[in-house]
């Protein structure tokens, strides 16, 4: 279906979207029309919109980044019309020329080229945007940056990296691949907290791993919106007051460039959701000032900092340039042996770590299921087998190896067909 750009900005009620008997496929409820808004709502995001905030009179902790956060219209606020595309929208460029460039019509907002033009975050080039790759600490490029992170020639921080990434590889690390960030599949699924236009993320997709680029729309505004132009797993989300919205022990390794959070503030809180979300033995890559600069100021933060992560029981696995690489635990032995009077304190026992749908962040560290502390990990299969393999975890809410098994079997057997269906389609509609 080619969708109607609307050229001019038309009143909500004239402007309406007739759903055809062709289209209406196998919808479960009768749809006769819809309105289109107004073209100033061409970006809302309904539940994230300052507006709203100030027009309800919310008064929301700008020190804990509130207003960065979620807050849904009344029932009587909500629109009920389409969301119209921005005039003279065209079809984004395809993947993966899309990492590089993307239409300037779609998101017309220029002021991060301009603001971060000595970081080479993006350039305006006529029609388009282009994104040499930089950010704030890799000026030459992502590429560059995950490289070095994992370099040979860097031989004291790619050994420390070796063992680190594979726990199990301790001698025996010159057979160990380092020069893929994804470590023989062990690393997949990454957090990149406060990614701007997420070309960090974008070019680990080669790595085969994972990232999820996060980050608010604060002064940076529409840095997400240009992150998913260019077709990059991103998400809006702050590290401000309420858990993000992953279950515990989501991710293999988080990361965080110049992303300027006070992981001081507040007894460690935004550490511990990130304690909360990463894996048994997980790691933190962190490129900041804290972690090389020898200004007093710097040297304060980074003290501070080695203090909370050693009470957690995080260890540095690799120090070098401006990064640090910290790993968490893989087991609950750690938290165990400290004083029961170490702040910040184990989570008590009731808390649900996968719980995180509005959840307030709380300032503890959560620890492992029996199972996890007693096989010392999560016991997932490296990547791609692990599309297959069944996750530990799913025994803890009841799910069998050979219940995952019957429905991998089963979707696998949908996939064919609808693979089919689509193939057979295309050759109909040539
Ligand atoms: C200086 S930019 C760095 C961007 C990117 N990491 C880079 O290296 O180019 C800081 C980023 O952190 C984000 N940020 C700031 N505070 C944040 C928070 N509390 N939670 C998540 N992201 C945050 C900003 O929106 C921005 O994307």
């Amino acid at each position: 279906m080619t969708e109607e750009v609307p050229k001019k900005q038309i009143p909500a009620e004239e402007n309406r979207f007739e759903v055809t008997s062709e289209m209406s496929l196998e919808i479960p409820f009768e749809v006769t029309s819809r309105a289109v808004c107004d073209l100033q709502f061409s970006e809302l995001i309904p539940c994230i919109d300052r507006n709203l905030i100030y027009q309800l009179r919310l008064k929301p902790n700008l020190t804990l980044m509130e207003h960065y956060e979620r807050h849904c219209p009344p029932p009587e606020r909500r629109y009920n019309c389409l969301i119209p595309p921005p005039l003279d929208y065209k079809i984004p460029i395809r993947w993966p020329e899309s990492r590089d460039e993307v239409w300037k019509a779609n998101i017309s907002h220029t002021h991060l080229a301009q603001e971060k033009s000595d970081q080479n975050w993006m350039v305006v080039n006529g029609d388009k945007i282009n994104f040499p790759g930089g950010g704030t600490h890799f000026h030459d490029g992502a590429d560059k940056y995950i490289v070095a992170l994992s370099r040979k020639k860097n031989r004291k921080f790619h050994m420390d990296l070796a063992i680190w990434l594979n726990p199990a590889c301790t001698n025996k690390m010159l057979k160990f691949p380092v020069d893929k960030f994804n470590n023989g599949g062990n690393i997949r699924n990454v957090l990149d907290v406060g990614c701007g236009v997420a070309s960090f993320g974008a070019y680990l997709l080669s790595h085969h791993v994972i990232a999820l680029s996060l980050a608010p729309n604060d002064v940076h505004e529409n840095q997400i919106q240009f992150a998913l132009e260019r077709g990059i797993p991103s998400t809006l989300g702050i590290l401000g007051t309420k858990r993000l919205t992953y279950p515990s022990r989501s991710f293999e390794l988080a990361h965080c460039s110049r992303c300027r959070i006070d992981w001081l503030q507040r007894d460690g809180i935004l550490f511990l959701e990130l304690d909360r979300l990463l894996r048994p033995g997980g790691y933190f890559v962190y490129t900041s000032p804290e972690a090389y600069a020898q200004d007093p100021e710097n040297r304060r933060i980074w003290n501070a900092m080695s203090d909370l992560l050693k009470r957690m029981c995080w260890k540095v696995a690799a120090k070098k340039e401006q990064s640090v690489v910290w790993a968490k635990p893989l087991t609950n032995s750690c938290y165990l042996k400290r004083d029961p009077q170490t702040q910040p304190p184990l989570c008590d026992s009731d808390d649900d770590p996968d719980a995180s749908w509005n959840v307030s962040m709380k300032a503890c560290i959560s620890r492992y299921s029996a199972k996890v502390h007693k096989e010392k990990g999560s016991g997932l299969a490296p990547w791609p087998q692990r599309l297959t393999t069944a996750p530990p975890r799913l025994e803890e809410i009841g799910v069998s190896p050979e219940e995952f098994q019957e429905d991998t079997v089963r979707k696998t057997k949908v996939l064919k067909i609808d693979s089919n269906y689509i193939e057979n389609e295309g050759e109909e509609n040539k």
